[in-house]
């Protein structure tokens, strides 16, 4: 195996900034490339979330020249280490020193995000030449660094330092594109000739993904199926045609799990551990986080986690219709855990008032609540209305927890459909975008669990089994690596 340079340039990485699965995925991949023996540098932006001090940052440059438009922009550059890892954080107070990543705490996106972005994707693979690290891979993630392939192909194909790097663009959701007012475009140094409806240009303004995809060697997403179903129009937020044009050069991938930071024979943050042959210690947990969570304690009620981002796509809306209903009808609780739209944080923030002893809620951001959810529960739902992969369905496998998903994206690729004639399966899938199909499959599992034990057992059994981890995804990227450096050289 060749030894390759890869810099993986993104806008979120765990353990050091995390809104979402993102930063799991980039943290993760990253370690496991590392591991196999390739040399990885990661780099992010210096956010004002990043805790300095526990992550031990270290200025490692100053100042970084940026051209952008036709001036030079200045920055900084800091260092940390993780596990032998380098990891590099750009550093510019104005663009980067806010409270939120991406939006302000009402929500409203930074209207400057096109500029943030656009200059940290150009000052990373300036970061890249003035340290001498001349990659064979640039691998970009989401509209936040999509314009590193372009900046690649427009600026630096030429490069010493730059010129032989093939770009990989990985899509973690679609429907973040990175639109934005066509004023900016001359800061972004992207040349008016590519502002046109097939790269850059998107009714008049900036589409910071659309430009991404044109310009990537090889473009992926984090799972086979959402792969497919983006590339109908159903599914793929108006970009169908421009991912139907890669061809076989447009893929899914299965995101991994890093299962140092999520087995429950491990887990720092549980108070109790277990694992397939020794399974006390899992309802341990369960009674543990019925307390915390101030339900009714005992073992033999079926307990539901969730644990999400409350937006759209996560269908929290079905189980906003369908939840009161369930709780009135069957012998069942639920431990929720979340943050975002007021509206959804407004009806399950006040629940348990309204049922107490059979729903929990916690609103706002809590890693270890998120872990003993995932190790407590005996059921994890995720009714979403479209999901690229999903991570908590994975971990939850390796904790017994049987995910109840809706099989769409990711969810239908790792979850196997209980069977309930011989009990096979790993989890329950239902295919309707409705209330009443929510109504249905957690009935469903709530049954199997009732009725059907020795097929719960079997199915946990199963769950704990399967193996997603990063060390089996990091050869499908690597495969991928090839592939791109082959298309590249090819066309030349
Ligand atoms: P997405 O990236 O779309 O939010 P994923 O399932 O890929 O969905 O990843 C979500 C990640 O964020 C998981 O690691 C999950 O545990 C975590 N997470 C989401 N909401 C919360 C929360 N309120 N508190 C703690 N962790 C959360
Ligand atoms: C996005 C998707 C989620 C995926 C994650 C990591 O946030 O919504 O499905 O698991 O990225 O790839």
């Amino acid at each position: 195996m060749t030894r390759l340079k890869i810099a993986l340039i993104a806008s979120e990485c765990y353990p050091f900034v995390k809104v979402g699965g993102l930063a799991d995925v980039v943290g993760g991949l990253a370690k496991a490339l590392h591991q196999a023996g390739h040399e990885v540098v990661v780099i992010v932006p210096r956010y004002a979330a990043i805790d300095g001090l526990r992550f031990k940052l270290q200025p490692f440059l100053s100042p970084l020249g940026v051209w952008m438009g036709n001036s030079q922009e200045w920055c900084a550059v800091q260092h940390a280490d993780y596990d032998g890892l380098p990891v590099y954080f750009i550093e510019h107070d104005h663009y980067f020193g806010r409270p939120g990543l991406y939006h302000d705490p009402e929500f409203y996106d930074y209207q400057d995000n096109v500029r943030r972005f656009g200059f940290f994707s150009r000052a990373a693979l300036q970061l890249c030449r003035d340290m001498g690290f001349s990659p064979d891979i640039v691998h970009a993630h989401d509209w936040q660094t999509a314009l590193a392939p372009a900046y690649l192909k427009i600026w630096h194909w030429d490069d010493a330092y730059l010129g032989n790097a093939a770009s990989i663009l990985t899509i973690h959701n679609l429907a973040h594109q990175g639109r934005y007012h066509a004023d900016d475009y001359d800061y972004l140094g992207l040349q008016w000739g590519n502002f046109t409806s097939d790269k850059f240009e998107e009714f008049g303004g900036i589409n910071m993904l659309k430009g991404g995809i044109y310009y990537a060697d090889l473009v992926t997403t984090v799972s086979p199926t959402y792969a497919r179903e983006t590339r109908t129009p159903m599914g793929s937020n108006g970009f169908a045609p421009y991912l139907a044009r890669r061809g076989e050069d447009y893929l899914g991938i299965v995101n991994g799990v890093d299962y140092t930071q999520w087995n429950p024979a491990l887990d720092p943050h549980l108070p109790h551990h277990f694992g397939p042959r020794r399974m006390a210690g899992k309802g341990r947990v369960k009674a543990a986080l019925q307390k915390r969570m101030q339900l009714e304690v005992t073992r033999d009620m079926p307990l539901i986690g969730v644990v999400s981002r409350f937006v759209d796509q996560k269908g929290l809306d079905l189980l906003a219709g369908s939840i009161e209903a369930i709780v009135s009808d069957m012998r069942v609780q639920f431990a929720l855990l979340g943050a975002g739209e007021k509206g959804l944080e407004w009806y399950f923030g006040p629940l348990p008032g309204r049922y107490p002893g059979r729903i929990g809620s916690y609103i706002g951001y809590n890693e270890a609540l998120a872990h003993w959810i995932v190790a407590g529960a005996d059921f994890f739902l995720m009714p979403s209305h479209f999901e690229p992969c999903g991570l908590n369905q994975i971990y939850a496998l390796k904790y017994g927890t049987l995910p109840i998903v809706r099989a769409t994206g990711g969810l239908d690729d790792t979850v196997q459909q209980y069977d309930e004639a011989t009990g096979d399966g790993t989890g329950f899938k239902f295919w309707q975008a409705t209330q009443r199909a929510v109504y249905d499959v957690v009935g469903w599992a709530v049954s199997t669990y009732y009725d059907r034990p020795q097929h719960m057992r079997k199915l946990i059994s199963r769950a704990m089994a399967q193996d997603f981890s990063w060390a089996t995804q990091a050869e499908a990227y690597l495969h991928v690596y090839q592939r791109a450096l082959s298309n590249k050289r090819s066309l030349g």
